[in-house]
């Protein structure tokens, strides 16, 4: 007999029964859940990621809707929502399933509205934290900071040196971002407003006072003149056919050759295995990568270059944002459990996120409302 899957039970005796495949950060959400009469069971599985099997046995004989994390758009092997475990909660009389994510797209919707279960995600609340991330590694892979720690913690301090972990100076260079939605928007304003967390008109006017050209922008004619003009280059834009490798081999040899490249899209965006090479051969090209090709591996070589700022997929990872997701994912649930009416703008969530405003009655985001005529 398989092993039965260890869970926390919150409420017990609530009328809905809510599953959460995995802990997730913060109690509002929690809370949210209990105070409308549901009994919460989040899994304290101690694996990364729990197999179809796993989630049949958590979903049980009786289930009225779950939150999940299946957003395989990060290439990385996760729940696997589909046919099988929609027609399960279908079974268990659940109408509701929800990611902790913004991604869905390798959730299987058709599946989901066969069965007339509502798919939802967390928009609107990733976008300032994850562009924080890539302002982050831009600075990080500048000024060399993680090497600098690390020679710092091995102990070979031993005195001030004119040479030591000299970097790039970034203010007046050029920052190019190559996606510039959301998220490359918000990092734009970052890098060229707030290294010191000046106003965009503040940084005008003091730049004014001190005889200095404001900053300007252009929408570059084609991604070779970012690449070729730009001493910084952030990549945003959403993954697909048209982005596959979009940064390979031969548009890395056109950068400068002290250029600084960040990546907090998807790894599959660029050619690890080229940029792997081109680190090798130009030790003062920098990179800073939130996201990888394999992930969670690394193409092999990459994690022995000093001039690499690896991270493991944090950029959303900040507990406003994280917390944000965990609550959205729980209303869109319950929101769909009471026969709650549809959000209308998925990307202005503040209200459902402020604790010290009363909640609405309302489902944040349901990507399948039309089809299931929410
Ligand atoms: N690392 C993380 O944890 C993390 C977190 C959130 C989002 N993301 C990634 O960031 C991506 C962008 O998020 P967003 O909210 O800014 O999305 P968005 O839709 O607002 O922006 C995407 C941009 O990409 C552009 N684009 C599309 N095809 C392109 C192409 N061939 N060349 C250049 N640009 C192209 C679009 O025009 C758009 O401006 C998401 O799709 C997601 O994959 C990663």
């Amino acid at each position: 007999m398989a092993k039965p899957i260890s869970i926390e039970v919150w409420n017990p005796s609530g009328k809905y029964r809510v599953v959460s495949t995995k802990s997730m950060p913060g109690t509002r959400w929690i809370r949210l859940l209990t105070d409308q009469d549901c009994r919460v069971e989040i899994c304290t599985e101690k694996k990364t990621i729990l197999s179809v099997e796993d989630i049949l046995a958590l979903i049980g004989n009786r289930c009225d809707g779950v939150i999940g994390q299946a957003s395989r758009e990060l290439l990385v092997l996760t729940e696997d929502w589909g046919e099988v475990l929609f027609s399960a909660l279908k079974r268990a009389g659940g109408s509701a399933f929800s990611n902790m994510a913004v991604g869905y797209n390798n959730v299987d919707v058709n599946a989901a509205n066969k069965y007339g279960i509502a798919v939802g995600n967390t928009p609107g609340v990733l976008t300032e934290t994850t562009a924080e991330l890539a302002a982050s590694l831009s600075l990080a892979a500048a000024r060399r900071i993680v090497e600098a720690d690390q020679f710092m913690r091995a102990g070979l301090y031993d005195g001030w040196l004119p040479h030591l972990f000299v970097g790039n100076l970034l203010k007046g260079q050029t920052v190019g971002v190559i996606g510039a939605g959301r998220i490359g928007s918000a990092y734009a304003r970052m890098m060229h407003s707030s290294f010191f967390v000046i106003s965009c008109s503040a940084y005008g006017q003091f730049l004014k006072e001190n005889g200095e050209q404001p900053v300007t922008w252009k929408r570059a004619a084609s991604m070779e003149d970012v690449l070729r003009e730009a001493d910084v280059i952030s990549l945003h834009p959403v993954l697909d056919k048209t982005t596959y490798h979009l940064v390979n081999k031969e548009r890395l040899a056109i950068m400068k050759k002290e250029a600084i490249l960040v990546n907090a899209s998807r790894g599959p965006v660029i050619d690890e295995a080229a940029l792997v090479e081109h680190l090798k051969a130009n030790p003062m090209f920098r990179v800073g990568l939130d996201v990888f090709e394999d992930e969670p591996f690394m193409k092999p070589g990459l994690a022995e270059q000093k001039n690499a700022v690896v991270v493991p997929h944090i950029a959303s990872a900040s507990k406003w944002t994280r917390e944000g997701m965990a609550t959205l994912a729980a209303l869109n649930v319950l929101g769909k459990i009471k026969g709650y009416p549809l959000w209308g703008d998925p990307n202005r969530v503040e209200q459902f996120l402020d604790e010290n405003s009363p909640v609405p009655a309302a489902c944040p985001s349901i990507v399948n409302a039309k089809q299931l005529g929410i």
